[in-house]
Order: C-alpha cells, then sequence, then structure tokens
C-alpha cells in the first residue's frame, strides 16, 4: 500500500487573468487530500469499480502515465469539492505522486506539468497555477518572464507561464465556501468568449495581472492594510468579468470591518471567498450567519508528499 499526499491552495491575487497568461499569487493551505493506493484485482475508486464519471481526474492519471495492473484508489480529503480550494488540484497531484512513486520515478517537476495536461483534458481550459501549488508547496507566483526562485515553464499553444516559488508570511486566511459548486472549465470559457469580444474585459484581464504584482510587493512588506485594499479591486475586476455571485458579495461585504480585504478566490460562480484577517474566529462565524461554511487555514509550505 502507498499513500500520497497533497495541499490545496488558495489564489491570493489573479485567477482567471492568469489564464491569459497574466501574473497570478496562490499560496498552498494547510488542509490536503491524501490518496492510497494498492495492486487489486480490478480497478476501483472509495470500494467501486473505477468510472472516468463522477471522478475523471483520477482515470485521467492513470491514463496518462500508469503502466500496471489493476489497482483500488482510496482518497480522504479534508477540502471540499468545487469550492475554489483546489481540490481538483490536489485529487490530480496526489494521485501521480502517489502513482509514479508506485513505479518508480517520484519527480516534483514531472508531477507538477502531468497534473497540468490532466487538469487541461477534464477542464478543457486551465492555467498551471493550481497544480503547481499543490504540488510545490509554499506560495507560488506566476509571471510572463523567468525571475529568481523560478521552479519551472510551462507552455501550451502561444502561452507560456513562468512559475516561481515566493516565501511569503505566514497569514491566517478565512475562507467562505458558499456551498454552490461550480466547475472551472466553464467558468474559463464565459471569460474567454467576454476577453474575445470586449476591449473592457481585456483591460480588466491587465488590470488584475498589475494587482498581482502590487499584491505580492504588499504581501512581501506585512503591509496588509494595502493587500486588503488590493483585494477589493480584484474582487471587483472579477465581478466585472462576470464570475462573481451574490452569495460571494454578501460574504465579502460582511467580513469587511474585521478583515484587511476580502475576494472571491479561484474559478467563482458560487464556490468560495478568503478573507485576510487578525480575528479569524469572529470573520469565520460572520460568514457562518450569512449562510456560509467558514473554514480557518494558514499558508502551508510543504507540497505533494509520499505519506507511507
Ligand atoms: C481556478 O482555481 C483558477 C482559474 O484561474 C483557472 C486556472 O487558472 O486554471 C480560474
Amino acid at each position: 500500500m502507498t499513500s500520497c499526499s497533497a495541499p490545496g491552495k488558495v489564489i491570493l491575487f489573479g485567477e482567471h487573468a492568469v489564464v491569459f497568461g497574466e501574473q497570478a499569487l496562490a499560496t498552498a493551505i494547510n488542509k490536503r487530500l491524501l490518496v492510497t493506493g494498492r495492486p487489486s484485482s480490478e480497478f476501483t475508486f472509495n470500494g467501486r469499480p473505477l468510472s472516468n464519471e463522477g471522478k475523471p481526474y483520477i482515470g485521467t492519471c492513470l491514463d496518462l502515465i500508469w503502466k500496471g495492473g489493476p489497482l483500488a484508489i482510496v482518497t480522504e480529503s479534508e477540502l471540499p469539492s468545487a469550492a475554489g480550494m483546489g481540490s481538483s488540484a490536489a485529487v490530480s497531484v496526489a494521485t501521480l505522486g502517489l502513482l509514479t512513486q508506485m513505479q518508480g520515478g517520484f519527480s516534483r517537476e514531472m508531477i507538477a506539468r502531468k497534473g497540468f495536461e490532466v487538469e487541461l483534458k477534464v477542464q478543457e481550459r486551465a492555467s498551471p497555477i493550481d497544480t503547481t501549488t499543490a504540488c510545490h508547496g509554499s506560495a507560488v507566483f506566476v509571471t510572463k518572464k523567468k525571475e529568481s526562485d523560478f521552479l519551472w515553464l510551462i507552455e501550451k499553444d502561444e502561452k507560456q507561464w513562468f512559475l516561481h516559488s515566493r516565501d511569503i508570511p505566514k497569514m491566517k486566511i478565512v475562507v467562505g465556501d458558499t456551498g454552490i459548486k461550480a466547475s472551472t472549465g466553464p467558468l474559463v470559457d464565459k471569460v474567454k468568449d467576454y476577453v474575445r469580444t470586449s476591449e473592457r474585459a481585456k483591460g480588466m484581464v491587465k488590470e488584475i495581472g498589475r494587482i498581482t504584482l502590487d499584491g505580492l510587493d504588499a504581501i512581501k512588506n506585512e503591509d496588509f492594510s494595502k493587500v486588503g485594499e488590493l483585494m477589493k479591486r480584484n474582487h471587483d475586476l472579477l465581478n466585472g468579468l462576470g464570475v462573481g455571485h451574490e452569495l460571494l458579495d454578501r460574504f465579502v461585504e460582511a467580513v469587511q470591518p474585521l478583515s484587511y480585504g476580502a475576494k472571491l478566490t479561484g474559478a467563482g460562480g458560487g464556490g468560495s471567498m478568503i478573507a485576510l484577517t487578525d480575528h479569524p474566529t469572529e470573520v469565520a462565524s460572520l460568514i457562518e450567519e450569512q449562510g456560509g461554511k467558514a473554514y480557518i487555514v494558514e499558508t502551508e509550505r510543504e507540497g505533494v508528499r509520499i505519506d507511507g
């Protein structure tokens, strides 16, 4: 039996814009997803025959790299699915980690590259930020050119993502899950159609890229008031791109008095928001009073790892 786990993530700045090659910043969080595998007489997932319906990520990982016989695969997750906390990237990365460990050749860079391929196959459109963050841990900064602490370059069609590791201060973040499951692929497509036909949308994507750069500086300087202002602006721009949701706005508004700032995180359309705060318990209560489910999380350094 072999086990491998990967952390969830939250995007601090730049979701959606990163799909178009703009800058983005994500951090791994201290909630993980564990995948266990052992040889079996047939492929199973959590005790049932494995099918690609419903759980396409695991089947796609197997199709992509597995050369051995049938496996019984079991997952245990602290991450809600389709809630903007990176559960699909964590499941892909942990499964790829498990499979590469079982057949020899565990390599973070390879897992990050294959993880991106899995997300692309399942979602059709994606950037590599979620999978690289689940793989590497810490904070991951995506830019258009190579900078210090460079991890790897991932390319697709004419797009290039230069992925970097960033040391950021330990931060407590409250994630507010609306409970509304929203798939990433259709939301990414919606933004893509808007950007193709609107100069205003193109401008918003570029502004999100600039906000990410300022946001990273403000985080490094521990100027959390500035970080909060930028989060709010990023949230408004994501609403402008059409991926907001009225519940997310309600949560963002409700936590404002006790937070530096708050914004939608991940694909949107429901899913989750994040708040940066020194009062996580109170902020979690404010979110729950509005009908959300709150998770208090911390930034996490450890990426994909073999657990046994
Ligand atoms: C989803 O967590 C982030 C998006 O930018 C999609 C992606 O980057 O693959 C919406």
